[in-house]
């Protein structure tokens, strides 16, 4: 099994390219299923969940070729006879209910198995199915599965209000709209990028969409959608992890790519630290200015709120912030498994409930550490640039799913990180 070999003290120097967003992509893929010519995405990044998502579309009957290194992937629904997302692949990834809304808007019906949930919550799905009830889908729950089936003459547009805000079940309510009879509004909707990324492909594919990034989005159902070629947009959380970097580790790193309308919350919470972040031609600077950084208080929100998926890696930086910071996770009910490792390092922070209090210390001392999800792996390596000593980050397979060739990327400005065969 893989892990990941961190010596800390380098400060970095040097240039990042940023990658398409896995979040953006997980929603566009399944979109091909809406219409039966080809969809052609570009900028698609290189990662386990997309090859678990083609390993979905595939059981279904799409076709989907990876090109150019699995930067291109053509993807085509023409030929899809299944409509069973089986628990198999679903449990391993999340993002597979995203099939949902686009296989009963287009086929008429669908079954696929409840995700379950994950090591940082319950993470039910109650929100897609109410969305999908309310276009008219007749919704049954057997044996762990999802049983939906439309009406028959199609979902039928309708008026949805989410209780809270869910980037999944707007993103199933959206794709399924765009085939559906009518018009639908959807009010509290997600206002995440990858929402905006998603409408605009939609929009290319023939749909009718107004209001993405705005609480209410308003779809105007249509017959068919036709194909497309579309850019996924760059991943914001790719971007903030390597922009803490050079704050963690010292020196300055240029993140290509990378825009800050994608990060408003989370570069003001840098500058607030006392970190420089500077917009470039190319895309976006940090630097880490002289001096301790300034302890924060932080509150995870939806967008354009601070992301919790930035959450764990803040959480490294401020382990070595001058006072007292308080982390208050308000998206999931158990997203602070990156603590408990990281005062394996030495980090000294108290858990409660949804409120992380971290106290600064001087420096973390490297320590062999074990990654439990995507973005706390993520932060345990962060926190390992800076720390004194080697920290052997174990069970890097979380960290393939959402970050491209991380050792590769760091190492190339400055990081002394290499991946090796675990025991
Ligand atoms: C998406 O998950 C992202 N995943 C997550 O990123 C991200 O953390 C999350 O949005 C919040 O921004 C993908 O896009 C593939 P939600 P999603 O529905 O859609 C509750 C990563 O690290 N909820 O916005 O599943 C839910 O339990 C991943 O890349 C319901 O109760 O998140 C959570 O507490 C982790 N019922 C809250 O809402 C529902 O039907 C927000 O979840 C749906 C959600």
């Amino acid at each position: 099994m893989d892990a990941i070999l961190v010596k800390g003290g380098a400060p970095l120097s040097g240039r990042i390219p940023i990658a398409g967003a896995k979040n953006a992509c997980l929603a566009l893929m399944p979109a091909t299923l809406l219409a039966d010519q080809p969809l052609t995405l570009t900028n698609a990044p290189r990662l386990s969940d997309i090859r678990t998502m083609t390993q979905l579309l595939q059981s279904l009957g799409a076709e989907v070729t990876s090109l150019n290194a699995g930067r291109v992937l053509a993807l085509s629904s023409h030929d899809v006879t299944v409509l069973r997302a089986d628990y198999d692949i679903v449990r391993r990834m999340r993002a597979s209910i995203l099939v949902l809304g686009p296989l009963v808007a287009r086929f008429g019906r669908a079954e696929v198995s409840l995700p379950g949930g994950c090591a940082i919550g319950a993470r039910p799905v109650d929100l897609h199915l109410k969305a999908l009830e309310a276009m008219g889908a007749e919704i049954e729950l057997i044996d762990g599965y999802v049983h939906a089936t439309a009406p028959s003459g199609g979902l039928r547009g309708a008026r949805i209000d989410f209780p809270f805000v869910s980037v999944g079940a707007t993103e199933n309510a959206l794709m399924a709209a765009t085939l559906a009879r009518g018009t639908t509004v959807i009010g509290n909707a997600a206002r995440e990028p990858e929402i905006v990324d998603l409408a605009r492909c939609l929009r290319a594919m023939g749909a009718r969409i107004e209001g993405e990034g705005t609480p209410v989005i308003t779809v105007e159902g249509v017959d068919a959608l036709h194909g497309a070629t579309h850019a996924v947009v760059a991943d914001r959380i790719e971007l903030g992890t390597y922009m803490l970097a050079p704050a963690i580790a010292g020196g300055s790193v240029e993140c290509l790519g990378g825009r800050l309308d994608l990060v408003g919350a989370f570069a003001e919470k840098l500058d607030a630290a006392g970190i420089t972040v500077e917009e470039t031609p190319l895309g976006l600077r940090t630097a880490r200015r002289n001096g301790q950084a300034k302890a924060l208080h932080v509150v995870t929100e939806p967008f354009p709120g601070f992301p919790t998926d930035l959450q764990a890696q803040m959480m490294a930086f401020l382990c070595t912030a001058d006072g007292v910071s308080v982390l208050e996770e308000r998206i999931f009910e158990n997203r602070f498994m990156h603590a408990p490792e990281l005062s394996r390092m030495g980090a000294r922070i108290a858990v409660a409930g949804g409120r992380a209090t971290v106290t600064g210390v001087p420096r973390l001392r490297g320590a062999p550490v074990m990654a439990t999800d995507l973005r706390a792996s993520v932060s345990l390596i962060l926190a390992a640039l800076a720390a004194e000593g080697e920290t052997l980050v174990r069970r890097v397979y979380h960290l393939d799913r959402g970050y491209e060739r991380v050792e590769e990327k760091l190492g190339g400005v400055g990081a002394t990180i290499e991946r090796v065969q675990d025991r």
